[in-house]
């Protein structure tokens, strides 16, 4: 008997790398890698203020808060950051109520420059505050019209490249500026952003990183009807931005009509363990069969508090924890999560763990998700970068408030 086949992938992964390559010519978030950081730096020394408050929404805002909230308790930072995203006005006034006006850095972020969000907290602000050159800084398109208003206004601007997109943005002046102005290290920052470029771009003898990132989108687009969410269960609650983060990324990059007009999407779920292992837990081991799951480690807390030799009448039979440190209590934690979906043998289930609680290992991290999102976006033959089905609701939005006037 003779037998031949052709059940090749539609596209081979060398094909497709050459795809993602090619893509770095026109994509400018690939190559935020070599930025030059010194105009940021040098900026982040003239702050002088103590309260930095970050205006703008969704890819503006997101990444710096991921990155913000997984760092702020274990560095010691000079300034304190804030985020006015939403425009509930409990949320406004509460934050607000918080922080010395008088003393506060604002940062106006947007790319578009006319975002409803961002733009009515601005005028919000400036009805409390005089903004101006000495308190007010623009992050924006250099053609906006919020650049127009910064020019006439003398306040400084950073540009976010045209080639990037907003929630591919965190490493542009969108992130490291604000998180330069509060004493991170952003050097550190690329440098965790260019050494996963290199795994995935350069490094040809040591093939294992680039080869799992392609094997883990091909296996999330191939069997997308069958396991249609994807969990990432991090633990750490310091990820709690992070999740966000990635719901953003993964929803409004991946829900797309690709070029047959077929409707396409991965749903992004986040959840934080151990406190979702006493909730989502349940859905993932005995639900529907439609989930993967993504667990998120931390190595290192840097962090030694322990459970300490405390008696507590009638609990002695749980007295073998004493000692054991919270660090290695959560990572344990997360062995059993993951130990309980493989002995299931019948959920997708994968485990990144990160170094440590530093800048290089949270932007590596992010930079991996960028990488790998903008991956299966091609195996799914659409467009990561724009974003219709947002642009569609700003603009209902905006004629609803012409016509209400
Ligand atoms: O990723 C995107 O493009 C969006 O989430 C935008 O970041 C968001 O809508 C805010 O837009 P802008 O930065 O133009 O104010």
């Amino acid at each position: 008997m003779n037998y031949t086949h052709n059940f090749n992938p539609t596209i081979s992964d060398e094909s497709l790398f050459q795809e993602i390559v090619k893509e770095k010519e026109s994509i400018g978030y690939y190559n935020l890698v070599h930025q030059d950081t010194k105009a940021f730096k040098e900026y982040a020394k003239t702050v002088k203020q103590t309260n930095i408050v970050v205006i703008g929404i969704g890819g503006s805002t997101l990444g710096t808060y991921a990155i913000y909230k997984f760092l702020k308790h274990s560095k010691n930072l000079s300034k304190q950051l804030f985020f006015l995203e939403t425009t509930d006005p409990i949320d406004i006034k509460s934050k607000i109520e918080a922080i010395d006006l008088e003393d506060t850095l604002f940062i106006v972020i947007s790319k578009s420059g006319t975002t409803i969000e961002t733009v009515s907290i601005f005028k919000y602000i400036n009805s409390l505050v005089t903004c101006n050159k000495d308190n007010t800084l623009v992050i924006t398109e250099n053609d906006s019209k919020l650049n127009y208003y910064a020019q006439k206004n003398d306040i400084k601007t950073f540009e976010i490249p045209k080639d990037v997109g907003g929630r591919f943005s965190v490493f542009s002046a969108v992130g490291l500026l604000p998180l330069a102005i509060v004493g991170l290290d952003i050097d550190s920052i690329l440098k965790g952003t260019k050494d996963v470029y290199n795994l995935f771009f350069n490094s040809r003898e040591d093939l294992s990183f680039h080869d799992r990132l392609l094997k883990k989108a091909r296996f999330l687009t191939e069997y997308k009807n069958s396991f249609n969410i994807n969990v990432v269960f991090s633990y750490s609650s310091r990820l709690e931005g992070f999740n966000k983060w990635y719901i953003q990324l993964w929803g409004e990059s991946l829900g797309k009509v690709d070029i047959n007009l077929t409707r396409q999407g991965l749903t992004p779920i986040g959840i934080i363990g151990p406190i979702d292992q006493h909730s989502f837990l349940q859905l993932i081991v005995e639900g529907k069969r439609d989930k993967t799951v993504t667990v998120i480690k931390v190595n290192d807390f840097d962090n030694d508090l322990k459970i300490p030799s405390v008696k507590l009448e009638g609990l002695e039979e749980l007295d073998y924890i004493d000692g054991i440190e919270f660090s290695s209590l959560i990572n344990k934690q997360a062995d059993a999560t993951i130990t309980s979906i493989n002995n299931l043998n019948d959920i997708p289930c994968d485990v990144i763990t990160i170094d440590g609680v530093c800048e290089s290992a949270i932007a590596g991290l992010m930079y991996e998700y960028e990488l790998l999102t903008s991956i299966c976006a091609k195996f799914m033959y659409i467009n990561a970068y724009d974003q219709p089905g947002v642009e569609a609701g700003k603009i209902i939005l905006k004629d609803k408030l012409k016509a209400k006037k």
